[in-house]
């Protein structure tokens, strides 16, 4: 079985231009779902995490089911105004604007081994912004993992300069 043959390519989504990678398909169908988890296991379980974070939204998918894999606790990075208690904020600069995300105070402990989960890395801005986020609360990342990369959009080069190394089960090169 190919992960890739569990992935609806959607041309022209969100925008005219742009063939997005639909990973509905692939959480719909148990065994390649299944399939996926265990890959990433295998990819992650190296890194030897103490805990892992998934970024809002599509990342908490890949990262709940994986700590439970793993047998850690998974942390939530979430958009500002989200997460109740005391809270330490980031914030980022997009192509229009600026953007806020944010960690629950004590969520990682300082010195904690920290993999970081998304669905798909594109420029690597939102993964990025995640890593100076668990930085700042004294994490230590050890990489990050998705299922999908965009390699023309050069993130795993972006992360690679942060000193994060990237872990995906799918590469796209256009
Ligand atoms: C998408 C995707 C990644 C991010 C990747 O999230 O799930 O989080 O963009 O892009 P980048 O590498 O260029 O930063 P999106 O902001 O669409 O939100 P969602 O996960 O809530 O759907
Ligand atoms: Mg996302």
């Amino acid at each position: 079985m190919t992960l890739k043959d569990h992935i609806r390519p959607v041309p022209d989504f969100p925008k005219p231009g742009i063939l997005f990678y639909d990973i509905s398909t692939l959480l719909a169908h148990a065994a390649a779902w299944k399939e996926a988890v265990r890959q990433l296991h295998a990819a992650v379980a190296p890194l030897k995490p103490d805990v892992l974070v998934g970024i809002e939204s599509r990342g908490f998918l890949v990262a709940a089911p994986l700590a439970l894999e793993l047998g850690v606790g998974f942390v939530m990075v979430r958009k500002k105004g989200k997460l109740p208690g005391d809270t330490i904020r980031h914030s980022y600069a997009l192509e229009y604007g600026e953007d806020t995300i944010e960690i629950q105070d004590g969520a990682v402990q300082p010195g904690q081994r920290v993999v970081v989960l998304d669905d798909l890395l594109a420029t690597g801005g939102t993964m990025a912004a995640a890593v100076e986020l668990i930085r700042k609360v004294g994490g230590t990342v050890a990489g990050s993992a998705y299922l999908i990369e965009l390699s023309f959009l050069k993130g795993r080069e972006r992360l690679a300069a942060l000193g994060v190394p990237s872990h995906s089960l799918m590469v796209y090169d256009s």
